[in-house]
């Protein structure tokens, strides 16, 4: 109904603010499109050496995903079935981060959308949200690799979700999976050609 589609448009509106880009042009770091991979997500912000704006990066794209979520929850538990409740829930969540990735401001270039799928988990299943941490955590330890860690813990969370008895928000995660891998397709040229940069590597 037309209530999911302006849930819709208000998660993708959230979702296209470019916090990365905004973050380090009033920082008078130039413009983050130009540095490193050309992302405007936190990873590439941390290229710039300023791990304070790479935070506030991840933070600020996170919350503008799990927002749009809650705020679909708050109208649908007034009125509303639990199921609709989760469809507004999970519509929120996937706008949110395409908006992030297609960011109209950037004509439609913006970032790869795994800062804002995790703040949409947090919202949707904050258990599941726990465990994805973990997993990031270690795939980070272990690659040492932004994008490997990024790319394994989004594939994982449907996964997840649904082993911690969160199936309603299965769908949700595989379509922002999909979307967040598709982002990735440079990573995973450079990946393939041993090209990809250690988080940390200096260029
Ligand atoms: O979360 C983004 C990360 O997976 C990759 O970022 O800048 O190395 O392409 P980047």
């Amino acid at each position: 109904d037309i209530q999911i589609v302006l849930i819709a448009i208000l998660a993708f509106v959230f979702g296209s603010i470019p916090f990365g880009l905004l973050l380090t042009r009033a920082a008078g770091l130039g413009d983050i499109r130009s540095i490193g991979s050309g992302s405007i997500g936190a990873t590439n912000v941390l290229r710039t050496g300023n791990k304070k704006l790479a935070a506030a990066t991840v933070l600020l794209d996170a919350a503008k995903g799990a927002l749009p979520v809650v705020i679909a929850g708050m109208i649908y538990a007034l009125d509303g079935s639990g199921q609709e409740r989760a469809l507004a829930q999970g519509v929120a969540a996937v706008a949110a981060v395409a908006g992030h990735c297609w960011t109209p401001w950037l004509r439609f270039k913006g970032g790869k959308g795994f800062a804002t799928a995790a703040g949409v988990l947090l919202a949707l299943a904050w258990p599941a949200m726990l465990v994805c941490a973990a997993i990031w955590a270690l795939t980070l330890y272990l690659s040492r690799i932004s994008s490997v860690s990024s790319m394994t813990t989004v594939v994982l969370s449907p996964l997840v979700a649904w082993a911690l008895g969160y199936p309603q928000v299965v769908w949700p995660l595989v379509a922002i999976a999909a979307i967040v891998l598709i982002q990735h397709r440079a990573n995973i040229g450079r990946l393939m050609r041993g090209e990809e940069p250690k988080v940390g590597a200096k260029k």
